[in-house]
Parts: C-alpha cells; structure tokens; sequence
C-alpha cells in the first residue's frame, strides 16, 4: 500500500470524496462509478450518468479488483529501480508541490508506479486511458482505492474515451490543471479546443509518443502551442532502452509465446538494421538463428556486415527463410509478391512501424484463407495448402504478443518524470512555448538512478582530466549531438 504521505496527498478535495467516504460507498455496492466484469456491453460512465453523477471522483470497471491491481503495481515496482529511486531521493523536496497534473497514458501497472511516484513528489493528478484498450483494469481499480481520480477502463467506447479525458482536463472550482503528461496527444488535444482558458494556465506539456510529438511541433509551427512542451520520445536514454534494449528480449518473447518456435538454425530475415532491427539481430544470432539483414541505407549496412551479418536483398533470402521481421518505419517492405514466394509456415511479423510495414491489406483477397490459431496468430493459407504464419496482423508483434519490461518503463517514467519537475519548476524565461528535449543533463541522471541495480561504479573525472575535456567533473559528458 502506498504510504499514509502519499495518500494524504492524494487524498485532497479535488479528487473526489475522502478514502473513507469511498470505502463505505463501495462496502453499500452503490459505487456506479464502478461496475463489474460481468456488466459486459455497460460502460461505467453510463452508470455513474444515469445515477445523476456526470462527474464522479473516479471511473473504474470493478473496483473490487482492487487487491489483485495492488499486487501487480508491487510487482513493478520490484523492476522500476530508476523511478522508486527517484521516489525516495525527491520525496522529502517535494518538488512538484501544488502541481496540478492531466495524465493520459496507457494505465498498467508501470504507469501506475509513475502515478504513485508523481504524488509522491507533491503532486494531484487526473489519469485517463490513451488507448481503449490497454487498461489493466485490476489496476486502475488499485488506483482509485488508494484515491487517485482515475478514470479509464479497458474496452472504453469512443464516446467514453473522451469523456474519460475530459473529466481530467475540465476545470472545476477545486481543480485547475497547471501540467499535461500525454500520450498520443490526447489530453492536449481535447484542453486545447474545449478548454483554452485553462489551456493557457498550463505551465509545461511532456509528450512521449512519436504522434503526441507531432502533432506538438505542428501546433509549433502554426503558432498554437501557448506552452512549452518537452518531447521525451527523443531523449536518448529512452529510444536506446524502448528500441534497442527492449526489443532485443520482446522480439524472442512475442515469436516464442505466438508460436512455441526453436531458433536455433533457423534462417531469418530482419528488414531494416537501425536500433529496432539491431536489437532482433542480436537476440536472433544469440539463439542461433542464421541472420540475413536487409537494408536501404549503406552506413547501417556496413554496420550489419561488421556484425557478422549477411546483407542481402528480400529477393534473394525469401524463398528460404522461415521467419521475416520487419523494423524499418516503411510502408510495404513485405509486398504480397514476396509472401507468395516464402516457404510453407514462414512466419511474418512486424516490429516496426504499426501495420504498414508488411502489406497485410493485400492478403485479404478471395483466394487465401484466413484462419485464427491463437490470439494474434493467423495463418494465410493458399489453395495448394501453403500457409503462412502472420502475427499480430501486422501490427507491433512485441506490444501485441508479449509485455514490456518493467525496467524498460521505469527508464521511461524516470524520464517523464525529470521532464515534469524541470518545466514545473523552470524560471519563467528558461522555456519558450515551443517543444524542447530534455536537457543532456537529466538523460544522464535518469541513467545514473538505474545504475545501483547492477551494482555499477562510476568512474571520477579528475581535476585534471575534466579541463583536458573541457568537461563539467558532474557533466553533461557529451555534446547534443553524441550518438551513443
Ligand atoms: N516494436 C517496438 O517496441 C518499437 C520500439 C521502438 C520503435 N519502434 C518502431 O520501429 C521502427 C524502427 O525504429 P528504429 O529506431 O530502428 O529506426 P531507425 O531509423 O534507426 O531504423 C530503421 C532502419 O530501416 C532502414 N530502412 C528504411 N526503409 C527500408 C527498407 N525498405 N528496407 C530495408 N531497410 C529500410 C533505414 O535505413 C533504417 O536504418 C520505427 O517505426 C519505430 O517507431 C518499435
């Protein structure tokens, strides 16, 4: 459980009605806010509506989970050392104190650690779902029960989705929004068009999706954004461990639990060697798998060529190969043409950029087969009975057929977190309204904050090895444009 400081925090008037109030509201079964799996077809806003509270304090699917959603979010934080580390360093400062804060994310049990970690460091917050469909439910109901206003279900309609952001970014006379931490865009997008008054008092955005991020620098250029807005997709700590780092392990993850493969031996195909590809090529090789890779670009294939890697065109591999990855951010790098040419129960899947890389529009013709063998696993099968193995329907094989590593999403919240802290807290002249990466300085400290888990020593610049480098002895230790 979270301790007493954090829930008085959380516990304030503009997150609806003391935990005491709540819990004999659940005990008496009268929590519309709430209702159960069984209430398959009922979204619980309609519940809470219909009962005459358009604005209740929170918006679950079962409250009752909520033991269940307290396990989990205990678990994660067992493997999110960067962001409880910050948790237990900045507590006592409080540094986002009085801080006001419209969250939309995906709500899982990592995010729930963030969430906790937020309030902990001073803040109230309002969450929402950035996605219908990834709210673990048991966890958001852990959430409400400790008292956070939260508001997210998995299976929202798209009329609930936005009413879920909307009871986070609506000003009431106990709440008034002063920060944004988004995903996708959302909340921006909803504050901006249906509450600009409150738009304007907002003091920072943090972004993390490549979309969210978009659409910020478009709001940038046409002279929209009234606030700075700090783009964490970017930092550098976060594309190594989401791309690299984290599909090396989720590649073998998604293909092991769709399919039950043995690697060892088996040919593949890796499309695209930047961080995503290079991560699949290591984990692949390291199970023995012979690795071809295919690439536009000449540096990063002589990079795959250096790594051991034949560099070959899809042509030349596919008739061979039993397994195709796609990581290039492309559209049609898997044309209909080369999966009629692949061998019987070649698996395809994507990692790359969401259902465009591998054409799966053009399998959906008369003459193929379609059949459902497991969740997220197809197989597209000819009339001379050759079929292939299609994961995920093209979209991100490792988001659709396995987890995301809980460390993975600490490095990520740490991130968010230091981004909320420096806009929260900047003077008002260090931030234009524009969009800006995280200062170098807090890449480095995000880093520093997982370091103890691996028992990991810096090592000190000396006097006079920080002049020679012409470096600060505490950092930053390299230059915007380092690449890592
Ligand atoms: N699955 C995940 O969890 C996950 C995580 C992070 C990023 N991504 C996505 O994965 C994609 C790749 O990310 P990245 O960081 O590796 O990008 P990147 O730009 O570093 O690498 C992509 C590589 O693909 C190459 N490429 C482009 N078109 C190609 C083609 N037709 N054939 C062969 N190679 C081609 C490029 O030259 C580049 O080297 C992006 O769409 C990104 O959003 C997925």
């Amino acid at each position: 459980m979270p301790s007493s400081g954090i829930l008085k925090n959380s516990m304030n008037e503009e997150c609806g009605p003391s935990l005491k109030k709540r819990h004999s509201i659940v005990s008496g079964r009268s929590d519309f806010w709430s209702s159960s799996d069984e209430d398959e077809g009922v979204q619980p806003h309609e519940k809470a509506i219909a009962a005459g509270q358009p604005n209740p304090p929170y918006c679950v699917r079962n409250i009752e989970q909520h033991d269940f959603g307290r396990r989990e979010i205990e678990i994660a934080e067992q493997e999110m050392p960067g962001i409880m580390a910050l948790r237990a360093r900045a507590k006592d400062d409080k540094p986002l104190k009085d801080a006001k804060i419209v969250g939309c994310t995906h709500i899982n049990a990592q995010t729930a650690v963030l969430i906790e970690t937020l309030a902990a460091l001073g803040a109230t917050v309002r969450w929402a779902a950035c996605n219908i469909y990834s709210t673990q439910n048991e966890v958001a109901a852990a959430l409400a029960e400790a008292g956070y206003a939260i508001f997210a279900w998995r299976g929202e309609s798209e009329e609930a989705f936005w009413w879920c952001i909307d009871q986070c970014c609506t000003p009431t006379a106990s709440w008034q929004p002063n920060m944004i931490l988004d995903d996708g865009g959302d909340a921006t997008h909803l504050m901006l068009k249906k509450h600009p008054a409150a738009f304007k008092q907002i003091k920072g955005i943090v972004e993390e999706s490549v979309t969210g991020v978009h659409r910020l620098y478009q709001l940038s250029k046409a002279g929209k954004l009234s606030v700075p807005a700090m783009n964490v997709n970017d930092s550098v700590t976060k594309t190594k461990f989401d791309n690299l780092y984290s599909c090396r392990e989720s590649i073998i993850d998604a293909l092991k639990r769709s399919t039950d493969l043995m690697f060892g031996g088996k040919q593949a195909a890796v499309c695209g060697y930047g961080e995503v590809g290079k991560g699949c090529c290591q984990a692949l090789k390291a199970l023995g798998c012979v690795v071809y890779v295919t690439e536009i670009d000449p540096i990063c294939a002589l990079q795959a060529a250096m790594d051991g890697f034949r560099v070959v065109k899809l042509n030349e591999v596919i008739r061979q190969v039993d397994i195709v990855i796609t990581a290039t951010g492309n559209k049609g790098v898997v044309t209909r043409d080369h999966m009629e040419r692949m061998k019987n129960g070649c698996v395809v899947c994507n990692m790359g950029h969401s259902n465009t890389e591998v054409d799966v529009h053009a399998l959906r013709t008369p003459d193929l087969m379609w059949e459902r063998v497991r969740s997220q696993v197809d197989h597209i099968i000819w009339g001379n009975g050759k079929r292939i193995v299609l994961l995920a329907e093209g979209r991100l094989a490792n988001l659709c057929c396995s987890s995301l590593p809980s460390f993975v999403v600490s490095v990520t919240a740490a991130t968010q977190a230091l981004a909320l802290i420096e806009l929260y807290n900047a003077p008002a002249h260090r931030y234009k309204a524009d969009v800006y990466l995280l200062p170098k300085k807090m890449d480095e400290y995000v880093a520093s904050l997982h370091l103890p888990t691996f028992d990991a020593h810096l090592t000190e610049l000396t006097d006079e090895q920080a002049k020679y480098l012409g470096l600060n002895k505490v950092g930053p230790f390299k230059p915007n444009y380092y690449r890592y």
